[in-house]
C-alpha cells in the first residue's frame, strides 16, 4: 500500500521552541514512520520580515541542526530547505493568478499583521497562504503536521488546489488537511500570560529547545501568576492556567494532580510550581539540548543531508509541476 503523504516547514526565525515542538517537530518525528514525509525550512516565509542575509542563513541551520537533534531522521524522510525548490516559487506564481485580494484580506494572520506592523504590509504577507499552499500541494500532501494557529492556512490550501482542479478540468491536487496524533491541533501557551508561546512576545515568553537549564530555571521563575486561589474550587486565572497545560505537556500525572489539588485547597505555592515546572522541562528537553550543538557544528552533515533531502524533494516537485504546466496548456515549441 503507498503511504500518504506528509508535508510541514517552519519558519527560520531563530530557536525553535516548545510551542514548534509539540505543535509541529514531535509529530513530525513519529510521522516519519507511517508516512511519506516532506519537512522543511520555510525560509521564503520568514523574507516577510527583511532578514540581514547573515541571520537568514544562521538561523536556517539552526532549525536544520534542531530538526536532526529532535530525531528527524533524513534517511526515513525527506529534509530540505525551501528555497532549493525553484518549483516552489513556481508553483505560488501560477496559483496567485487565481487567489483573490478579498479573499487574501480576510485571512486572520494577514489582518493581524495589518495591526501589528502596518508599516511593512508586504504582498508577501497577503500572498502568505498562497506560498504555503504552493509547499503543500507541491509533493500533493493530505497531512499537515501543525499547530492550531495554522488551521486557517489549510484551508486557504484546500481552497487554492480545488480551485486549481477546477478551473483546469484536472484531479492533480488532493485536499490536505491539519494533523496532530492526539484528538485536537495543539495550542502550546507563553510564559508571560498571554495567548500562545511565541517570540513576538518577548524572550521570557518562550521556552527554546536548545535553552541551559540555568536559563529555563530563569525564565520560569519569570512566568506571570497572580494573587493566589482565595476561595476553594474557583478556576485558576488564564496565566496559571497555562502553566497548568505547561505542567500536562512535560511532567508526570502524580506531579500535575498535586498542584492542581494543592491550587483547588489554596494551599499552593506558585514558586513551588514554577520550580517543579522548570525541573520538569529540563528533563523533557535535555536529550534534544544535548545533541544540538554538535550537529549545528557538522558542516559536513549538514551539507550531506540538505543536499539529499534537495534533491529527493526536487524530484517530487517536478513530477507535479509537469502535471500543472501540462494542465494550464504550457507547451514547449522545441524538444
Ligand atoms: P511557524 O514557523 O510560525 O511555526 C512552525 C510550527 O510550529 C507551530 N507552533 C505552535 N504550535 C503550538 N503552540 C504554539 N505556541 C506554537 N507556535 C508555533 C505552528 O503551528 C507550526 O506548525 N506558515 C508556517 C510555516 C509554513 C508551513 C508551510 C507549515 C510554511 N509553509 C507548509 C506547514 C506546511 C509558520 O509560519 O509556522
Amino acid at each position: 500500500m503507498t503511504k500518504e503523504i506528509v508535508v510541514s516547514g517552519i519558519r527560520p526565525t531563530g530557536k525553535l521552541h516548545l510551542g514548534n515542538y509539540m505543535g509541529a517537530v514531535k509529530n513530525f518525528v513519529q510521522m516519519q514512520h507511517d508516512f511519506h514525509c516532506y519537512f522543511f525550512i520555510a525560509d521564503y516565509h520568514s523574507l516577510t520580515t527583511h532578514p540581514n542575509p547573515a541571520d537568514l542563513h544562521v538561523n536556517v541551520r539552526t532549525v536544520l541542526a534542531e530538526y536532526l537533534a529532535c530525531g528527524i531522521n533524513p534517511e526515513q524522510c525527506t529534509i530540505y530547505v525551501q528555497s532549493d525548490l525553484p518549483q516552489i516559487p513556481e508553483l505560488y506564481m501560477l496559483l496567485n493568478m487565481h487567489a483573490y485580494k478579498g479573499e487574501l484580506e480576510r485571512v486572520a494572520s494577514f489582518k493581524e499583521k495589518a495591526k501589528t506592523q502596518p508599516d511593512n504590509l508586504n504582498a508577501g504577507l497577503l500572498t502568505y497562504p498562497v506560498l504555503m499552499a504552493a509547499d503543500i500541494i507541491i509533493h500533493k500532501a493530505v497531512k499537515v503536521p501543525v499547530g492550531k494557529d495554522q488551521e486557517q492556512h489549510l484551508e486557504m490550501a484546500r481552497t487554492f488546489g480545488n480551485r486549481f482542479n477546477r478551473i483546469y478540468q484536472t484531479a492533480v491536487f488532493p485536499e490536505p488537511f491539519a494533523f496532530n496524533y492526539g484528538t485536537e491541533l495543539v495550542k502550546v501557551p507563553g510564559l508571560q500570560g498571554g495567548g500562545k508561546m511565541s517570540k513576538s512576545d518577548g524572550d521570557n515568553n518562550v521556552i527554546c529547545l536548545s535553552d541551559s537549564p540555568e536559563l529555563i530555571r530563569k525564565k520560569m521563575s519569570k512566568a506571570i501568576t497572580d494573587a493566589g486561589p482565595t476561595e476553594p474550587n474557583t478556576p485558576p486565572s488564564p496565566a496559571v492556567q497555562n502553566l497548568f497545560d505547561l505542567m500536562k505537556m512535560v511532567s508526570n500525572h502524580d506531579t500535575l494532580k498535586h498542584f492542581t489539588d494543592s491550587y483547588a485547597n489554596c494551599s499552593i505555592r506558585y514558586g513551588d510550581l514554577k520550580k517543579q515546572l522548570a525541573e520538569d522541562m529540563i528533563t523533557y528537553l535535555n536529550p534534544i539540548r544535548t545533541k544540538i550543538e554538535d550537529i549545528y557544528n557538522d558542516t559536513a552533515y549538514l551539507g550531506k543531508v540538505a543536499k539529499l533531502g534537495a534533491e529527493k524533494a526536487a524530484a517530487s516537485a517536478e513530477q507535479t509541476m509537469a502535471e500543472v504546466r501540462a494542465a494550464i496548456g504550457f507547451q514547449k515549441f522545441y524538444s
